[in-house]
């Protein structure tokens, strides 16, 4: 038996405009691969005037009164942000009523208690768009690996920065410029800020940490560094050294009971998975004790990509609707501490000005020695005023890395530390 159920949009821009178009051409295929004949009931936007290829009796400025239409039986929340979105949603699940969002400040900020009300009310939440657009990721972390052991959770999930990273790598330039290009093209905002500082990513990391390990982890608890300060040179260096610079988000199972959640630039193998993942493409490498090492990868964003997600949510909750089920409840969490970043333990990329002289290698070694830390492998160029040295480390822990810098910085023959950035993939 086909069973109708009617949408309703809150926001129709460049995801919703993309789902309401493709629910209307797709709707015969979606009718017979899963016996739900979906419809498009009402459609929330801020400017009714605006040129949209929507019935006109569809729209409204009223985003409330979608929530309450008794016709609308599962509520897409596409507007962004968290006022009204986020009081919007909470009032459809109270009120019973499924809620499809690509929302992922919402989810990364609101979800634990979003999720409470959807178990309360017995209904979906469902967020595939949030993170990785159009990749299926959550469903698969939630439900096909609900049984797998996850170790490590390593994303590139921005899709801005590793197109101004892989730009710099290809082609040489320098984050200005690259930037500047970026935006003119379309893949930078104007406002770059939430991508470049990485704000954005430390949302989505926080929504993965949380599915992958059955916890809550709130995007103000994830360690943020953005890729303002990755120099060409650095780029080069690691080509060099046979790294990659990616922009990385890494959700670690650390010792048992804590998680580790965090957001920076780094340097990864260049025979790692995610190292060959170019331009704005973004992917999800998941490292597990039974299925071992699994990679999602795809299109991170952008209208089509994001809206084929939020369909496949609108279609798996208007199913479960119409059969009184309820997909992944993901709403009981064991809720394992952030361990803060001093605490956790990577290799690191240093590069050094240091003043030309005798002895300026016994007096680093020092500065490592003294905290713990060694080092892997060195390199030094130069001479005169251009003298540097490269080098990697071997694991340590961040404090005893940020301890070894105060000392380095204040070393006559250190001119500056010039560049710090975190290694990973290798020696596990
Ligand atoms: N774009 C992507 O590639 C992408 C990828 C993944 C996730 N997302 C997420 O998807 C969501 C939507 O993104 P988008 O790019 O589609 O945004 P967008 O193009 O700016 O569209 C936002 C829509 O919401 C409407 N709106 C905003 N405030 C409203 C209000 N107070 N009342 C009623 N309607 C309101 C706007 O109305 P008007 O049309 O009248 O302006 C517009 O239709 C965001 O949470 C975003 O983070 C986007």
């Amino acid at each position: 038996v086909v069973q109708q159920v009617k949408v309703g949009f809150l926001g129709c821009g460049t995801v919703g405009s993309e789902a309401v178009r493709i629910l209307r051409d797709r709707s015969d295929a979606i009718r017979r691969y899963t016996g739900v004949d979906l419809g498009v009931a009402r459609v929330a936007v801020r400017d009714p005037g605006k040129d949209r290829d929507l019935p006109s009796d569809w729209l409204t400025t009223d985003a409330e009164s979608v929530v309450a239409d008794p016709e609308v039986a599962v509520v897409v929340e596409l507007m962004g942000g968290l006022d009204p979105a986020g009081e919007l949603v909470a009032a459809a699940l109270r009120s019973g009523k499924p809620v499809v969002t690509a929302n992922k400040e919402l989810v990364s900020k609101r979800g634990g208690e979003l999720l409470d009300l959807a178990e309360k009310a017995n209904v979906d939440f469902l967020f595939e768009a949030a993170v990785g657009g159009g990749i299926p990721l959550i469903r698969p972390i939630a439900e096909s690996l609900a049984g797998e052991d996850i170790r490590r959770v390593m994303g590139i999930v921005n899709g801005t920065t590793n197109y101004i990273l892989t730009r710099m790598t290809e082609e040489g330039g320098s984050f200005d410029d690259i930037l500047a290009d970026a935006q003119r093209l379309g893949y930078a905002e104007a406002d770059p800020s939430a991508d470049v500082d990485g704000h954005d990513a430390a949302q989505k990391a926080a929504i993965l940490a949380s599915l992958a390990f059955g916890t809550r982890v709130h995007a103000d608890d994830v360690f943020t560094e953005g890729i303002r300060g990755v120099s060409g040179e650095d780029i080069e260096m690691a080509r060099r050294l046979g790294y990659v610079v990616k922009p990385l988000a890494v959700c670690e199972f650390v010792d048992g009971d804590e998680v580790s959640v965090r957001v920076h630039p780094a340097m990864l193998p260049d025979t790692h998975p995610l190292a060959n993942v170019r331009l704005s493409m973004n992917a999800v490498f998941v490292e597990g004790t039974s299925a071992g090492e699994q990679m999602f990868y795809g299109a991170g964003a952008g209208g089509g990509p994001t809206a084929i997600a939020v369909v496949g949510d609108i279609v798996d909750a208007a199913r479960n609707l119409v059969q009184g089920a309820r997909g992944p409840h993901m709403s009981r969490p064991a809720l394992h501490p952030v361990r803060d970043i001093t605490r956790i333990d990577n290799e690191f990329y240093l590069r050094l000005e240091v003043v030309d002289r005798p002895g300026v290698l016994a007096a680093l070694a020092g500065a490592f020695g003294d905290n713990g830390v060694s080092i892997k492998s060195l390199i030094q160029e130069g001479h005169g005023d251009d003298a540097e040295i490269v080098l990697v480390t071997h694991t340590c822990a961040e404090s005893d890395m940020r301890e070894t810098l105060v000392e380095l910085a204040s070393l006559d023959s250190v001119e500056e530390v010039a560049a710090v950035i975190r290694v990973l993939g290798e020696d596990e």
